[in-house]
């Protein structure tokens, strides 16, 4: 054991956080918990696991589930291609390995929607097997002790990361030490207000003896942000609502959603009203404008969405080719994005 591995592994003993795909390692519950927790803090992703877990406890039960039924179980928690890809994953491992999870890291890194990070921590944690994960803790953990500025998001910084993490693994618990290297980040090593008058490194940290804990570690560039304008709207039938699947490769893709004007520009609502596309949406129907929602901002990783319900009620159904009627009763069995499942509740529970 070297001086590191000592070190991050007394503070494992002390500080290791008890969760439950830690349990028994089984590369299946693994895997779920890795994906989940790609974009998601522990704390934020341990219900929709549990959930998870509970309505596909194994593969063949996910595989044999349909696509829908998988992203009713994911909604709002974001980043659907996870479960898409999840899905799509497990039909895989049906196919090409009878149902068995493969314990081989490029069988492992074959799979649908698995990058370096998930497989090295699979292979690790459920299969001993010796490769380091490089996820957002444990770049920042390392940039700091080691005082690396080379800036995470380059080629480069990629490399020369991999190869320090590489070079620190401790290849007899592989799985233990990866793990005590993310919790250390998570826990003690944080972005934000590090816990160092009590750290196990302090001696030895670059940047805490360099006063370079906020800047490290270093990225190179500010991801551009977009803004998009969704005017949703909330069309009343008869106790029936109109509804379409979202098929463009965009964010959302395959779940459900109320007929969309999309602007590039933030239109007023007397403006979306009078739009062409509104008036294509309600053809030649008499609609009644019951109300129009305040604005709701939803933030995205690159996305800012600015939002607004316009709730209108028909007298007479109109054909509307990409959508369909669906009573009010059957609404939510069908996944929706976050922010339409939360508007969709509240006004339902309101007037019906
Ligand atoms: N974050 C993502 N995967 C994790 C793991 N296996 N342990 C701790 N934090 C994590």
């Amino acid at each position: 054991m070297t001086p590191f591995h000592k070190t991050l592994s007394i503070w494992f003993q002390q500080n290791r956080r008890d969760l439950p795909w830690r349990h028994n390692n089984n590369p299946y519950l693994v895997w779920i918990s890795e994906i989940i927790l790609q974009q998601t803090r522990v704390e934020q992703g341990l219900p929709w696991y549990l959930r998870f877990i509970e309505r596909f406890p194994d593969i063949k039960t996910l595989a044999e589930a349909s696509e829908e039924d998988v992203l009713l179980v994911w909604q709002g928690l974001g980043y659907y291609t996870r479960a898409r890809n999840l899905h799509k994953a497990a039909r895989q491992i049906m196919l090409q390995f009878n149902g068995e999870f493969p314990g081989f890291f490029d069988q492992i890194r074959n799979l649908k929607g698995v990058g370096d990070y998930t497989a090295s921590a699979i292979a690790s944690i459920s299969f001993g097997l010796p490769h380091a994960v490089l996820d957002g803790n444990v770049f920042r953990v390392l940039a700091r002790i080691f005082g690396v500025f080379t800036p995470i998001d380059t080629t480069q910084g990629k490399k020369e990361f991999a190869r320090l993490a590489d070079s620190l693994l401790d290849k007899k618990n592989p799985g233990a030490y990866n793990e005590a290297l993310m919790d250390f980040g998570a826990l003690q090593c944080k972005p934000l207000n590090p816990i160092c008058s009590e750290c196990p490194f302090e001696s030895q940290c670059y940047a805490l003896k360099n006063h370079q804990i906020e800047y490290l570690p270093v990225k190179s560039k500010k991801t551009a942000q977009r803004n998009r304008y969704f005017n949703y709207l909330l069309i009343r039938y008869n106790e029936q609502f109109y509804l379409q699947k979202r098929k463009e490769d965009d964010i959302w893709k395959n779940l459900y959603q109320l007929p969309l004007i999309e602007t590039e520009l933030d239109l007023k609502e007397t403006e979306v009203l009078s739009s062409s596309r509104f008036k294509e949406i309600l053809k030649n129907s008499t609609p009644v404008i019951e109300c129009i929602s305040p604005g709701i901002i939803h933030q995205l990783s690159h996305q800012k969405l600015f939002i607004r319900f316009i709730n209108i009620r028909l007298d007479q159904p109109v054909s509307l080719n990409e959508y369909s009627l669906v009573p009010v009763g059957q609404l939510f069995s069908f996944p929706f994005p976050k922010p339409l499942n939360e508007y969709l509740l509240k006004e339902l529970n309101k007037t019906i």
